[in-house]
């Protein structure tokens, strides 16, 4: 795995916001540009190249990656739906909206629709809760959800919405 010149440039770019020796410190960003560019999620080869690149231990960059719920371990779909499930987003019916986001895609948490487009993936509280019920979709916030929204958005992935 080698990311392409203009990401492996910007993680360059991060790396010097940090004294040398404290490359650690730009982990998390470059997680970030890794995952993007290994269709949303990270295996070993990539942590292992992210660790390289940071000349860091790879047991640093594992322990980092399987800790924060934003870095995916596993294959996910195009599209990944974070829905908020903590206590704001919860009272304000975020139950309703994964419940409607299975039967609607037809899978379960954590799951992926066999076409590869989309993956449900339930989160704890994203800082938005004075939008709840709220999800992550990429880079961007989706806000005070509904049924109706929820159509509008997964219709605008199936149109090739770009969320990064
Ligand atoms: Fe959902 Fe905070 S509880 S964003």
């Amino acid at each position: 795995m080698k990311f392409s010149e203009e990401k492996l440039n910007k993680a360059k770019e991060i790396m010097t916001r940090y004294p040398e020796g404290k490359h650690k410190s730009a982990l998390i960003p470059i997680l970030h540009i890794a995952q993007e560019e290994n269709d949303g999620w990270l295996d070993v080869p990539v942590m292992d190249y992210v660790a390289e690149l940071l000349n860091i231990k790879p047991i640093e960059v594992y322990e980092v990656a399987t800790f924060y719920t934003m870095f995916n371990m596993k294959p996910v779909g195009k599209y990944v739906f974070e829905v908020c499930r903590t206590g704001p987003c919860m009272l304000n019916g975020s139950d309703d909206i994964i419940e409607y986001i299975k039967q609607k895609l037809n899978i379960k948490e954590g799951e992926t629709t066999p076409d590869g487009m989309f993956t449900l993936k339930p989160a704890e509280c994203l800082g938005a809760c004075g939008y709840a019920p709220m999800m992550q979709l990429g880079k961007h916030f989706r806000e005070h959800l509904t049924k109706e929204k929820v159509d509008a958005i997964i219709e605008e992935c199936r149109n090739g919405a770009k969320v990064y």
